[in-house]
């Protein structure tokens, strides 16, 4: 049966704002918090800090249904709470790639004198294998007679359909060490039970590594179809239907086997550079997630010679469109995103860049000095010699470049995404080039053959 369960979120990053919006939809009172006043101030009027899609409408709903709070009081949310959800961030160290666990671990400092009564503490942020049992043991350290059980409960939300992905999960994971805490944690989920959503109980560190393994296995298969796709230029082979012959295998499944620029975002980079590391660090080193790593370096590279080479080598002062900033469509995220390494590979060989994003420019623009910035695609492709798609943007979908039709000069179309259709551009007679698929060649550039 369905019980309302009194949840704490702290930290309003990503995962907590969604995740803590989202219980309060599904019937739970939750108090969010976090140390920043100004923007727990905001989130009280629900202004939101994040471009991600229903969010807003969701945090204002359940404002004013009484669901859900705001506060930087800990100990009030604390004592209020029966299960503390812990969702602080857990950056990679720019040296070593390892997860900083400075706030998970200061937390748990902050916590101890504060559980006076039984609570369920439960790790929500991607932390390496053993986090929950330090969590534990800090707490424990400070607090001996600290009343609460550690549970591990990752998220699988990707940016842009977060709030989807929370009320459509594949499965719940949680790892614990008690029935008390288990019964608790399938309160909290019951209605997924409900719907036969499979949650998997398991111990604490599998868990851990199930979050782990999940992101570095989904990297790999884009790694993996990114070679591929490079292997289809090379023969008469395509992409698409490459993909669609493995997809179609049950066992590989049809999922992240789209290639592109390589993989970005905030959690790929950051979570396989992690257990590579913790893998290191037990000698029981992960080879293929390494080299899944050199490969997505690699790929971004390629993008620029690629491009490069389908300029014909010169790119110093070459009108270049570039469509897309963010790591993927529909984030305004630029974190290690490929597009923003490229541009400024192209900035580097000369090229004179006019970018278009629809929600990332305002992120960029703080570390692409020297770029001119566009107001629509069109406006970025007016003068251009060159167009380069490195996001996948529904607006460039629509693009139908049905206005160069008549155009006695017509930009060469390269498209990182494979946006577009190959007949259609080689209707439009345009010059295009894909990632693992035959390129279209503009009548133009098809050289006459000698005759005799
Ligand atoms: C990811 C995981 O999917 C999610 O479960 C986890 O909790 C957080 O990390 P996110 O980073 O939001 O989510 O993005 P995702 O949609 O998974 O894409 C990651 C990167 O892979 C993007 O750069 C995307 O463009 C790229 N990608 C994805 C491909 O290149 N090809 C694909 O087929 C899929």
């Amino acid at each position: 049966m369905t019980k309302n369960v009194n949840i704490t979120m702290i930290g309003t990053g990503y995962v907590g704002l969604v995740s803590g919006a989202c219980f309060a939809a599904l019937g739970h009172r939750v108090t969010c918090i976090d140390k920043d006043k100004t923007k727990i101030e905001k989130l009280e009027r629900a202004e939101i800090p994040i471009y991600e899609a229903k969010l807003k409408e969701l945090v204002d709903e359940n404002l004013s249904k009484k669901q859900l709070f705001f506060t930087t009081e800990l100990k009030a949310a604390v004592d209020t709470a029966d299960v503390i959800f812990v969702a602080v961030g857990t950056p990679s160290c720019p040296v070593t790639g390892k997860a900083d666990l400075q706030y998970v671990e200061g937390l748990a400092r902050e916590l101890a004198p504060l559980l006076q009564q039984y609570k369920v503490i439960v790790l929500k942020s991607t932390v390496p294998i053993g986090t929950g049992q330090r969590f534990k043991k800090i707490i424990l350290q400070i607090n001996p007679s600290a009343k609460f059980d550690m549970v591990s409960n990752p998220e699988f939300l990707r940016e842009g359909s977060a709030v989807k992905d929370f009320m459509n999960p594949d499965r719940i994971v949680i790892g614990s060490e008690s029935e008390p805490s288990r019964q608790l944690m399938n309160s909290i989920y019951d209605s997924f039970l409900q719907q036969q959503i499979p949650i998997l109980h398991t111990d604490i560190e599998s868990s851990e590594l199930i979050k782990y393994a999940a992101n570095c296995f989904l990297a790999t298969k884009i790694a993996f179809i990114n070679e591929i796709a490079d292997l289809c230029e090379e023969t008469e082979a395509n992409i698409e239907s490459v993909t669609k012959g493995l997809g179609l295998d049950k066992r590989i499944g049809p999922g992240y086997l789209e290639p592109g620029p390589g993989f970005g975002g905030s959690c790929f980079p950051k979570d396989t550079l992690a257990l590579i590391q913790v893998a290191e660090t037990l000698a029981s080193p992960l080879s293929v997630v390494e080299s899944v790593v050199q490969s997505n370096e690699n790929r971004k590279k390629k993008m620029i010679q690629k491009i490069l080479h389908i300029c014909g080598g010169n790119i110093l002062q070459k009108r270049l469109a570039i469509l897309g900033v963010a790591f993927k469509a529909n984030t305004d995220d630029i974190r290690e995103s490929s597009a923003m390494v490229i541009i400024q590979g192209l900035q580097k060989l000369g090229a004179k860049l006019r970018i278009y994003d629809p929600a990332a420019m305002e992120k960029a623009a703080l570390e692409l000095p020297g770029v001119e910035w566009a107001s629509t695609a069109l406006d970025a492709m007016k003068e251009a010699e060159v167009v380069v798609i490195i996001t996948e943007w529904q607006e460039f979908k629509n693009l139908k470049f049905n206005h160069f039709k008549n155009a006695n000069k017509k930009p060469i179309v390269i498209d990182l995404r494979n946006l577009y259709d190959l007949n259609e551009m080689q209707k439009l007679g345009i010059s295009y080039h894909s990632i693992g698929r035959p390129a279209v060649r503009n009548l133009v550039d098809i050289p006459v053959p000698v005759e005799g």
